[in-house]
């Protein structure tokens, strides 16, 4: 099977770059105030616009695996219980009571046939609408029909579950605002994969600096000096603008085999990790033959959660591919744990008035571009 036009080009390019010893570049350098990692007011507004009126990835669909199933989170600070309705469709709701706001389930997952409140019993089906409450006559002629669960928009597209963590009006046009990912994302074919490891951490660093790990590889040979940096070519990505997301391509130093082959016998995934971008806070990380999905979300203007999982094409039918994964799964901990020390390190002297600003370089193409999306995200330029 071929692969796509875009795949080819970006191929095309990275060969180039190698030959002339060159990589993708933006045309200026951009500086960063200080204050995006510090200031209570940049977080406020962060939260109340990019963590509220965007979909965020809260999990895969196999966390639904058949209809009457659920799960419940609360790392958005908003607390959710996502299931899957009677007809298999997924669906949001605040795991909030609506007679007096008890949380309606306290479980982790499972699967019910409906939701019955601890506090007085009012039960709810899986659409959220409100079916019985004990001793009704003491409510009059309340309306249940108003009285249903508040639900949020909520989405399973390739194999993931989106959610938009507030319940405005504003409709998404969840396809829309995939679409320029779309291509790739169907490829993978996430929906028939499994979830071989799933975990959050909590980290003592602005959510930024999480993020912005992912946006540029020029720091590979140095904070993974050991063990990402030989693994790639160095500092030589592609980046496809696809705005407000990011394709950003990291090849492998064997891609120089394809220099000699035509381009119709071209494979791209054996030759690149890449590390898409998806606004404002959802990462799909596609490696050679699996895939990581984070999630980073702030907690507090110098504290945030790194959520992941790492998804594999089947689940294992031998101990070897057990051992296999295991591997991988410990290797990718080791280079996050890399990232994340450097972090919070950065987080430490943030506060020391040694940079009031910071310096994105004309190679750190990522970070430049999901800057400016964000930046338009808070001056209402960008809308889901
Ligand atoms: S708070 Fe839920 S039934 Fe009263
Ligand atoms: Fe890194």
């Amino acid at each position: 099977m071929g692969i796509s036009t875009e795949e080819t080009q970006i191929i095309k390019d990275i060969l180039a770059h190698v030959e002339q010893g060159t990589t993708d570049m933006q045309p200026e350098l951009m500086r960063n105030p200080v204050s995006t990692y510090t200031d209570p007011d940049v977080l406020a507004k962060e939260m109340d616009t990019l963590f509220r009126k965007f979909p965020i990835i809260m999990g895969h669909s196999e966390q639904l695996p058949e209809p009457a199933s659920y799960f419940t989170n609360d790392e958005l600070g908003v607390p959710l219980l996502i299931t899957r309705n009677n007809d298999g469709v997924v669906k949001a709701f605040m795991n909030v009571c609506r007679h007096r706001g008890a949380r309606l389930t306290d479980g982790a997952c499972g699967k019910v046939k409906t939701f019955s409140c601890p506090y007085h019993k009012w039960t709810y089906d899986l659409n959220g609408a409100l079916r019985g409450l004990p001793h009704a006559a003491g409510f009059g002629d309340i309306d249940k029909g108003d009285l249903g669960l508040i639900e949020l928009p909520a989405f399973e597209r390739f194999g993931l579950i989106w959610v938009r963590p507030s319940a405005s009006e504003d409709e998404i046009d969840i396809d829309a605002w995939l679409a320029p990912m779309a291509e790739q994302l169907g490829g993978l074919g996430l929906e028939s994969h499994t979830v071989f490891k799933a975990w959050s951490l909590d980290r003592k660093m602005n959510w930024h600096l999480a993020l912005e790990g992912f946006q540029e590889s020029y720091h590979f040979c140095g904070a993974h000096e050991h063990t990402a940096c030989s693994a790639y070519l160095d500092n030589q990505s592609s980046w496809v603008d696809k705005y407000p997301h990011v394709r950003h391509s990291v090849p492998l130093p064997t891609i120089e085999e394809l220099k000699g082959k035509a381009p119709e016998d071209w494979q791209h995934r054996p030759y690149f990790m890449t590390q898409n971008y998806l606004f404002p806070c959802n990462y799909v990380q596609v490696m050679t033959d699996h895939v990581y999905i984070h999630t980073i979300i702030p907690t507090g203007v110098d504290t945030c959660i790194f959520k992941c999982m790492m998804l594999i094409p089947e689940a294992p039918q031998s101990d070897k591919a057990e051992r296999y994964w295991e591997k991988n799964y410990q290797v990718i901990r080791t280079v996050f744990g890399e990232d994340f020390e450097i972090g919070e390190n950065i987080q430490k002297g943030l506060n020391t008035g040694a940079n009031t600003e910071f310096l994105f370089g004309r190679y750190e193409t990522g970070l430049q571009l999901g800057t400016k999306a964000i930046h338009d995200a808070l001056d209402g330029r960008l809308t889901a």
